[in-house]
């Protein structure tokens, strides 16, 4: 075998190859283990010593030649492989910046920021508890004893166990419980008392889901303990809370007599709207006016009242000495009502799409001068 013809045919389909794949086929074809510059080399055992003499150097050669125009060519291909990546990766940095996907505040953490910021102006302050309570804070303290038809009527979802006192453990069912531990923190941390004025929003829990309930939603209690509170104070609260948040002076507010254990007298509080025709001929309800005109009625709104004696009396505090108003609101149903969604269970599927819709730019922080529920 002529090892010089072998060579250059060898040396010539390797300077052709146009890619990596194509040498490493080259590569297996000559050293590979079957490869015809190996099998070569196997011949030498055969040979004799003076034979071995000659072919050995011959052959060795010609395996060096070819391993090295295969290393070379890689190389080479490699190169050329990172020159044409960079030349298709370059950056016009003269270019404006793309547009860049960003997140967006849920309607229902916008709405509470918005509630935080008109409360705050009006002196209240936030307060939190916890959602795994015992059913001492969420039902007996609020005037709620064990067989009051209200435990029932609540959907509970209970846990297995108890607490370290005795007391079922819960999922909150409603803000209130917050009432009592703002008003034991008060009691013990300044024996005179109140005053006290926070709301508390959060998350509650019900065993209860359609398209108006779901097992999570979110209230927002308020409660205001002082001295000689009245219903007036309960009713110019609550205007100024929902003129502020609906943005509208026109909002119109019915107190209707109710029940509740925590509050006596108890109030619900509707709002009036009017019958407005959209453009899809459909009539939609827009807050404001008086509901008792002609194309107008009321919705129910919250519920409030004057916080109980029991329930004073069981936060810690004398009743002979304090009086004060509490009010419970759905803080979902305030977001459905100012942004015009119509499905409570789209708050928590977590689609983006819907968030990108309702949602609120991050910047768009809610402050009273700039209009509460201002949109960027
Ligand atoms: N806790 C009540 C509920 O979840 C709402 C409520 C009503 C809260 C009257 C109050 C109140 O503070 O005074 O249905």
């Amino acid at each position: 075998m002529d090892h010089a013809a072998t060579r250059e045919e060898a040396l010539a389909r390797i300077a052709a190859a146009q890619d990596l794949g194509a040498l490493e086929a080259l590569r297996v074809e000559f050293l590979g283990k079957q490869g015809s510059i190996s099998g070569l080399l196997k011949t030498l055992g055969a040979m004799s010593p003076e034979e071995r003499q000659v072919a050995g150097p011959q052959i060795h050669a010609l395996r060096e030649a070819v391993s090295d125009a295969l290393t070379g060519a890689k190389a080479a291909l490699e190169s050329a492989a990172l020159e044409a990546q960079l030349a298709s990766e370059t950056v016009d940095l003269s270019l404006p910046a793309p547009e860049t996907q960003v997140g967006t505040v849920h309607p229902v953490s916008q709405v509470m920021d918005e509630l935080a910021e008109i409360f705050a102006d009006m002196g209240f302050a936030v307060a939190t508890g916890p959602e795994i309570e015992d059913d001492w804070h969420n039902f007996t303290a609020l005037n709620i004893p064990e067989s009051h038809p209200a435990r029932a009527m609540h959907d509970t979802f209970y846990f297995p166990d108890k607490d370290g006192e005795g007391r079922d453990m819960l999922l909150r069912t409603h803000t209130s419980p917050v009432q009592i531990r703002s008003m034991l923190q008060v009691a013990k941390d300044s024996p005179g008392g109140a005053p006290i004025r926070i709301i508390a929003p959060g998350r509650v829990y019900r065993s209860d889901s359609d398209a108006t309930h779901t097992p999570m939603f979110h209230q927002v209690e308020g409660l205001v303990i002082d001295k000689g509170i009245t219903l007036g104070h309960l009713k110019w609260t609550l205007e100024t809370f929902l003129k502020a948040y609906f943005e509208r002076e026109d909002i119109v507010l019915r107190l209707r007599p109710s029940y509740f254990p925590f509050t006596e007298p108890s109030v619900e509080v509707d709002v009036g709207f009017a019958l407005v025709s959209g453009p899809d001929g459909k009539s939609r309800r827009v807050l404001g006016g008086n509901g008792d005109e002609p194309g107008h009625g009321w919705m129910e709104l919250l519920g409030s009242g004057m916080v109980n004696r029991k329930v004073i009396a069981a936060g810690g505090l004398d009743p002979d000495e304090w009086q004060g108003f509490a009010f419970g609101v759905g803080v979902d149903r305030l977001a459905m009502l100012k942004y015009g969604m119509d499905d409570l269970r789209a708050f928590f599927d977590g689609d983006v799409r819907w968030l990108a819709h309702y949602g609120f730019s991050p910047l768009d922080v809610p402050t009273l001068s700039a209009g509460v529920g201002a949109r960027a």
